[in-house]
């Protein structure tokens, strides 16, 4: 890609979520021009068909922008629907509603009021005392008695049941989980037509959910890598092995926010974001940052700190859903994003920063050439850092020590420039490097030089591996001065 549309100034990276509003090359485009930098589809509204449309309309945005992005492609996993129901049952707090197994209709209920999942199983996993909550929380009901063919619950608040609408149990342990034959399939459809950079996991509740998929992902040869989304309780508590696994993480505060009491939600965006910065993982927050912008040109208030504080708390990255897939002016919602993260950053004490993220530096080789590398172009003023690459994994542990100035990742492997996108601070650039170090150097500084990004008298901090080319070989730092 040609550097001179990479006029990025901000480090936190932008995800937009393509939906209706954005679905067409012109307005990715645009969007991208305006910060964002990876795209997400949610595979849960769409068909097979549908997805490869999509696909296809964000690599030519990509084109059109003369921008590279990575696509995340979001695994819809086992999402619980109301099923049966033609007609709306409208509950008032205190009135009973039996859950029943479809298909039963013979079976002696004790109030008129039923409904079914699209589990059948799921009569035998609730226990008495547990909730049911109906459309994202809206209705909430609690389990008071029980047979083996029906659960009687009880309405906490008023509302009204629709069909299809999206069911939650979060002191229930289900037996169905991530990933289902249709989640495998969708891997599967992924792999074979070689689509998206990144598959975001839904609900995934212990490690082994993620490495299932990597595995696949692995035995198909395919460089692809998992964003764990943390939206259920035993992710949680299962946080640190699942971000071991995966290649990223996601506090998805949308579905998190119906598991757990709202109240929690903050604490734990902080809880999680810390836990990755330390490891070097990169961790997006995502769900409702810019909702207001769904129907207004304007943000609120709280919103645009939300932003901010999630900018502060660490995230690598920040999610926009409906913002950008169904709202109004996607692009207007980039760009106040975009604007904010700007702003944020601009007050940052990087000092502070690197000093406190050195001390999760690990007695690993490419892990202390990356604090190190750093540490010094902050000592010298560098103008920024080059990291020679071939798989990515030296620049995404530099942005884990928040260096103010750009991370300019080169490589000459195509395969891996979309997944440098999800790193904070990283600019990802596809330069026709050798064998030879010093070769590769004098590339690297020509690149940058014509295009703008160094000048005569800059100092320039390199990270590479001898020998070239050889992933996780990272052992040298090197500064050079510009013209001299
Ligand atoms: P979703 O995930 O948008 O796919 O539900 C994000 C969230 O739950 O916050
Ligand atoms: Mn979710």
């Amino acid at each position: 890609m040609d550097i001179k549309t990479v006029c990025r100034r901000h480090q936190a990276k932008i995800i937009a979520t393509v939906g209706p509003a954005s679905d067409k090359p012109e307005l990715i485009a645009q969007m991208i021009r305006e910060g964002a930098t990876l795209f997400r589809i949610n595979l849960s509204h769409s068909s097979k068909q549908e997805a490869i449309r999509l696909f296809k309309v964000i690599r030519d945005g990509s084109a059109l922008a003369g921008q590279n992005v990575g696509i995340i492609a979001d695994i819809p996993g086992p999402k619980l629907r109301v099923s049966g129901l033609t007609e709306p049952i409208v509950l008032k707090a205190g009135d009973q509603l039996c859950l029943v197994q479809e298909g039963c209709p013979s079976c002696d209920y004790p109030v008129d009021n039923a409904i079914s999942l699209n589990y059948p199983e799921i009569i035998e996993d609730v226990n008495v005392t547990e909730f049911l909550f109906i459309d994202d929380g809206n209705i909430r009901l609690r389990a008071i008695d029980k047979e083996s063919y029906y659960v009687l619950f009880e309405a906490l608040n008023d509302g009204i049941v629709k069909p299809n609408k999206g069911v939650h149990l979060p002191r229930t342990h289900l037996r169905i989980g991530f990933p289902t034959q249709e989640d495998l399939d969708w891997v599967e459809f992924l792999c074979e037509n070689d689509l998206c950079d990144f598959m975001a996991l839904s609900y995934i509740r212990s490690v082994g959910d993620v490495q299932r998929i990597k595995e696949i992902i692995k035995e198909k040869k395919k460089n692809i890598f998992l964003i764990a989304k943390i939206e259920k309780h035993e992710a949680i508590t299962h946080l640190e092995e699942i971000a071991q696994a995966a290649y990223g993480i996601m506090v998805a505060r949308g579905d998190l926010g119906i598991e757990l009491p709202l109240e929690d939600i903050p604490h734990i965006q902080k809880k999680i974001i810390r836990f990755c910065n330390q490891m070097g993982i990169p961790v997006i927050t995502a769900t409702q940052m810019l909702e207001s912008m769904v129907e207004s040109p304007t943000p609120t208030r709280a919103e645009t700190a939300d932003i901010a504080n999630a900018i502060l708390d660490g995230s690598d990255a920040v999610m926009l859903s409906a913002e950008t897939a169904i709202s109004r002016d996607p692009v207007q919602v980039i760009k106040t994003m975009r604007k904010i993260i700007e702003k944020t950053e601009s007050h940052i004490d990087y000092q502070k920063l690197i000093d406190e993220r050195s001390r999760f530096v690990q007695n690993d080789v490419s892990d202390a050439i990356a604090n190190g590398a750093s540490r010094i172009a902050k000592t010298i003023n560098a103008s920024c850092i080059v990291c020679l690459t071939s798989s990515g994994s030296t620049a995404r542990r530099i942005s884990k020590y928040r260096p103010q100035v750009p991370i300019y990742s080169m490589t000459n492997n195509a395969n891996i420039i979309n997944v440098c996108e999800l790193m904070w601070g990283v600019i990802p650039l596809h330069v026709p490097l050798t064998d030879n170090v010093q070769e590769s150097i004098a590339i690297a500084v020509k690149y940058l030089v014509d295009f703008h990004q160094a000048k005569k008298g800059d100092r320039i901090v390199f990270t590479l591996g001898l020998p070239m080319g050889v992933s996780g070989s990272t052992n040298l730092i090197q500064v050079l001065v510009v013209g001299s």
